[in-house]
């Protein structure tokens, strides 16, 4: 009798649906965080929401303020993408919400901090590392984002995709299911070896666990008015 054929070898899964799986519980988490959860249900107040907005622009200015060097880096380049950055859309939405001395009143977060002090070290030192906290924002801005949009409108009466929302908006993006799409082919592409992409799959899960840092000390700041 022959012996019974070797098990075989699990198909190798693209670089996208690992790194989307190997972040699925992280993003259930920040998803259903509480802060997020109250934010959006109306439980907190419009200050809940301009606060996030403010830890945002850290944020968005760690990611973007290196993108022009990283334009040519043969790993990271790729991504690096005009139509995503939010800068420039973060400043006008802080103007609407917090008015023209925004930025004087500005602080971030001990989190906040943290968060955009380690997407900066990596877009010094590690092309690998800035493309796993590229990846966690702006694909989650594209998606879950324009749900945040949808009640932040209506709970708070802001202009439908105007100033205040801005940052949804991805003006150049006509098409944001198409986009994603040529994403995930670029992920796909990613010309690093299996250490390397295990090395960004962690530091995607990373990117969630900052992200929560910052969602848990915004909580705190903003405790839901419960009926006493
Ligand atoms: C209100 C909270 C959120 C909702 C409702 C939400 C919802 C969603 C949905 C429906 C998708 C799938 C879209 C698709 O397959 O085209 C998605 C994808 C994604 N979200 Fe969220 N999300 C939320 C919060 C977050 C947060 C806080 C982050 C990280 C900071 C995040 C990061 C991502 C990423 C990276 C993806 C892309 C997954 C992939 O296809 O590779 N999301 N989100």
């Amino acid at each position: 009798m022959p012996d019974a054929p070797e098990t075989t070898e699990p198909a190798v899964s693209s670089f996208s649906t690992r790194i989307r799986e190997a972040t699925a519980r992280e993003h259930e988490e920040a998803e259903n965080s509480t802060f997020i959860t109250e934010m959006l249900d109306g439980s907190l107040g419009i200050e809940s929401y301009r606060r996030y907005t403010g830890q945002l622009w850290f944020i968005y200015r760690a990611l973007e303020t290196h993108a022009d060097a990283l334009a040519t880096d043969p790993v990271a380049g790729p991504f690096i993408k005009p139509e995503l950055a939010r800068t420039a859309e973060l400043e006008r939405d802080l103007a609407h919400l917090a008015g023209p001395d925004w930025r004087a009143e500005l602080t971030p977060l001990p989190a906040t901090a943290t968060y955009a002090a380690r997407i900066e070290e990596c877009a010094r030192t590690w092309p690998g590392g800035y493309i796993a906290h590229h990846y966690t924002r702006y694909l989650g801005d594209l998606s879950g984002g324009q749900v945040i949009r949808g009640n932040a409108e209506k709970l708070w009466d802001l202009p439908h995709r105007g100033d205040g929302v801005r940052f949804y908006v991805f003006e150049q993006i006509g098409n944001p299911a198409a986009f994603k799409r040529e994403y995930r082919a670029l992920l796909d592409r990613i010309g690093v070896d299996e250490l390397e992409q295990r090395r960004i799959l962690d530091e995607g899960k990373r990117a969630f666990v900052l992200n929560r840092a910052v969602f848990t000390e915004l909580a705190a700041e903003f405790p839901a008015r419960r009926p006493s």
